[in-house]
């Protein structure tokens, strides 16, 4: 199993000895499945090459804040955005103050005031630097912040000291990275997810469908599942890969969605992130419709509603939380509180489609979680698996409290 597989992680590169290691942990991570980009301060260029570490990434590093090439190709808001984590190691005591500090003074310590992604450091210095009591506070201040600290392990020392300081191994921080996914916050609880569009044919080749890429409810499977929980992820017509410890049911229309789901069930937690037809065809023509004179140019098509799944499984007596997702072009909220009413649901995420950069097919999405009492929890652009980890988070304190 690769634990880091399709994870973005942004490493940083410190100007430490250490720097050395990182050559191989770029290896270590993508072994594991990630995507790295690296991003090197300038005491880093002096321990090791851009180059070799662009052959290992398979990217070109990123070096300076303001360099308007590198900038226009991808700027450190687009780091910031495109990690699901930074990882910085080696992580120097020059590194660790600045950034307890929140200076902005390159790139690196840019992209970490600006990601919402987790931070990790993997210190590396001297020990009695390591010891010293101002890197110790800037210790306490950057763990207080919640960013995660990987070692530092005890021993030999280039300099010939001995004692901690050492950067952990490639290995290890490459696990290390992989613990930051897995939060058991879900662990023994069974969830149910939906996602994708649904086709609703009209005769043996044609149907109508809609955007919907699938990406949202697979992330958030991908999310579920590292979070602990057995998922079970009802699926209509996409081209994405199962994700790892997730039970995947292939679906085409709404009917067969509901009848999977309904198979699925008892469960802890429905997400329902699929885009379902509300209506299909009444009837389904046996051959494919021919070109009919007597109807001029125009063709209709008598439609019915579809049942509503989520709605179904929120009526019944084993009633799993359930968490809606609405997709709107006008009224975000004002809709979204009107479907979590009207289908009797704990919490509807509000996902504004009229935004080509966010919803149906992008890579990004921006929600709103709304609750019973109208509460609005924003989550603000991010990858779709970055959402996905941080709506499965919230989604499980709300099962908690519920
Ligand atoms: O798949 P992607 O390309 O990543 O895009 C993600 C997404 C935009 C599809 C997703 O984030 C999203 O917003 N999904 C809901 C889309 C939608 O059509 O919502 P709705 O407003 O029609 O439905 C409201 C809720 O009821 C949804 O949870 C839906 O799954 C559910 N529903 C709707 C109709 C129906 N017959 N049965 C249902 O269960």
């Amino acid at each position: 199993m690769q634990r880091l597989y399709r994870k973005r992680i942004v490493l940083g590169v410190g100007g430490g000895i250490a720097a050395y290691k990182s050559a191989e942990l770029v290896r270590r991570l993508r072994d594991h499945g990630a995507e790295v980009r690296v991003v090197m301060t300038q005491g880093g260029r002096e321990f090791i090459t851009p180059l070799t570490l662009q052959a290992l990434s398979g990217h070109p590093v990123h070096l300076d804040l303001l360099d308007p090439a590198a900038e226009a190709a991808m700027g450190h808001i687009e780091l910031a955005r495109w990690a699901d984590l930074v990882l910085i190691a080696p992580a120097t005591a020059d590194l660790m103050a600045r950034l307890a500090q929140g200076v902005a003074n390159d790139l690196l310590t840019t992209v970490v005031l600006a990601t919402n992604a987790p931070v990790a450091l993997a210190p590396a210095m001297n020990q009695a630097m390591w010891a010293d009591p101002a890197t110790q506070a800037n210790r306490e201040q950057l763990l207080a912040r919640g960013i995660r600290l990987f070692g530092p392990g005890s021993g030999s020392q280039a300099c010939g000291d001995i004692g901690m300081g050492r950067m952990l191994e490639a290995e290890e921080l490459a696990r290390a990275a992989a613990d930051c996914f897995e939060t058991g916050m879900l662990t023994g609880r069974h969830l149910l997810i939906t996602a994708g569009p649904t086709q609703e044919n009209i005769d043996p080749v044609r149907y109508i469908t809609n955007h919907s890429s699938g990406k949202m409810g697979f992330a958030l499977a991908e999310a579920a599942a590292e979070a602990g929980a057995r998922v079970t992820l009802v699926t209509g017509p996409v081209f994405l890969p199962t994700p790892d410890r997730v039970q995947r049911i292939d679906v085409v229309s709404a009917r067969d969605m509901l009848a999977a789901c309904e198979a699925a069930m008892p469960c802890d937690i429905l997400i329902a992130a699929a885009a379902v037809a509300d209506y299909r065809p009444e009837v389904v023509a046996p051959h494919k419709l021919k070109k009919d004179p007597s109807t001029g140019d125009g063709l209709l098509l008598q439609m019915v509603r579809n049942p509503d799944i989520l709605a179904t499984l929120a009526g019944r007596a084993d009633r799993p939380f359930c968490v809606g997702f609405a997709a709107e072009t006008e009224n975000l909220l004002e809709y979204a509180v009107r479907k979590l009413r009207d289908k009797n649901l704990d919490l509807i995420v509000a996902n504004d489609v009229a935004n080509p950069s966010i919803g149906f097919n992008s890579e990004d999405n921006a929600v709103s979680v709304i609750d019973r009492q109208q509460h609005e929890t924003r989550f603000g652009q991010a990858s779709k698996g970055h959402i996905a980890r941080a709506l499965v988070a919230f989604i499980a304190e709300r099962y908690k409290e519920s």
